[in-house]
């Protein structure tokens, strides 16, 4: 965007004229409204870049413990076909993290800082990820259903006002399509399967259909964040309209699987043109959110193991790097800094280097 950029605000310094901070706003209110993007190096009011950054990062947490209800099935997926698919999958989502990771990055907050966020429980992830998965149905339905609602909330997000948030759903959203569409065949083929693989899946979708809904966030007079992102046109559709819209398309596609959508109050609202459906349990959704979900602690540690596990991994990356950076006749350094010690580097002035 033709803005402002962080480093003319940085010259003009702290003897900025007063009402300076007025016309850099009124320059990114006007960008914004305009549709246009907003770039790392372009002013940004203090609380929008606070905002992304929260909303980054918890969708980048979501992403890497997201990893963890399905790759319990890796090892007992019922075919190498489906095995191949799944890892595939699993690891696609470890690629959304570091996209995202990456993203907040542009903003100036390290990966390290939201990972001990994450690990300190002092940033959340989606609360559909504290379930458990106790079927290989499971899968399918986490597929069709929990991608499904991601894409429902992330196609969006590819107009979001910040550019690498926006350009890094582009591609998340493709390999998310994919992903609901590995789910809908794989319960495809179980509801057709025997009558033991039909109950399967449709005990699998009773389990997750309802958390689903809950992923789109709170109703839209209980959500907090909803009006002011929507004005900054980081989110495009209220909590409750994208809920809507993700009823309607699961509908026709729950026909279709032969399985039945666990709500005895969803039906065709002829006025309205879209589903009614049932009352969500918030309170429910709320404990979740809490810690006091099924799987919440199981999720937290395992995923603080794996971070400790990779410290090797992280040092010898460092290691590498140095090594190839360093000048022709110069040694490298004997021993790396600790990746977990060193983050990558991120200019103080909260320029990219993703
Ligand atoms: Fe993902
Ligand atoms: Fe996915």
């Amino acid at each position: 965007m033709a803005a402002v950029t962080a480093d003319q605000t940085a010259q003009a310094g702290a003897d900025r004229p007063e009402g300076a901070d007025e016309a850099l706003e009124a320059v990114f209110d006007a960008a914004v409204a305009a549709e246009e993007r907003i770039e790392p190096r372009d002013w940004m009011p203090d609380a929008y870049r606070a905002s992304l950054v929260r909303q980054m990062a918890q969708h980048a947490h979501s992403e890497i413990i997201g990893m963890q209800p399905e790759a319990n099935w890796i090892t007992r997926a019922p075919s190498l076909r489906r095995k191949a698919i799944l890892m595939a999958k699993v690891q696609d989502e470890a690629g959304h993290g570091l996209y995202l990771y990456s993203a907040a990055e542009t903003l100036g907050t390290g990966r390290e800082e939201l990972l001990d966020k994450l690990h300190a429980g002092r940033q959340r992830y989606s609360s559909i990820f504290n379930y458990p998965t106790l079927t290989w149905a499971d899968v399918g339905a986490i597929g069709w259903l929990v991608d499904g609602a991601a894409i429902t909330n992330q196609v969006p997000l590819c107009r979001c006002s910040y550019g690498p948030y926006a350009r890094a759903m582009v591609r998340i959203c493709k390999e998310e399509s994919f992903h609901q569409r590995q789910g809908y065949e794989l319960l495809l083929a179980l509801s057709r399967g025997t009558p033991a693989q039909h109950e399967m899946a449709q005990d699998a979708v009773n389990r997750w259909w309802w958390p689903s809904l809950m992923m789109f966030g709170p109703p839209d007079d209980a959500s907090a964040h909803s009006a002011q992102s929507m004005t900054w046109k980081i989110k495009r559709h209220s909590n409750d309209e994208l809920r809507q819209r993700f009823v309607d398309i699961c509908v026709p596609q729950a026909e279709s699987l032969g399985l039945t959508l666990p709500d005895p109050d969803l039906r065709w609202n002829e006025e309205r043109g879209q589903h009614d459906f049932g009352a969500i349990d918030w309170q429910e959704f709320h404990e979740v959110l809490k810690g006091n979900g099924p799987c919440n602690e199981q999720r937290l540690t395992q995923r603080r193991r794996a971070h400790e596990e990779g410290a090797w991994v992280r040092d010898a990356a460092v290691a590498y790097a140095q090594k190839h950076t360093a000048k022709p006749g110069q040694a490298a350094p004997a021993h790396a800094a600790p990746a977990h010690a060193a983050p990558r580097a991120t200019a103080g002035n909260g320029e990219a280097t993703a």
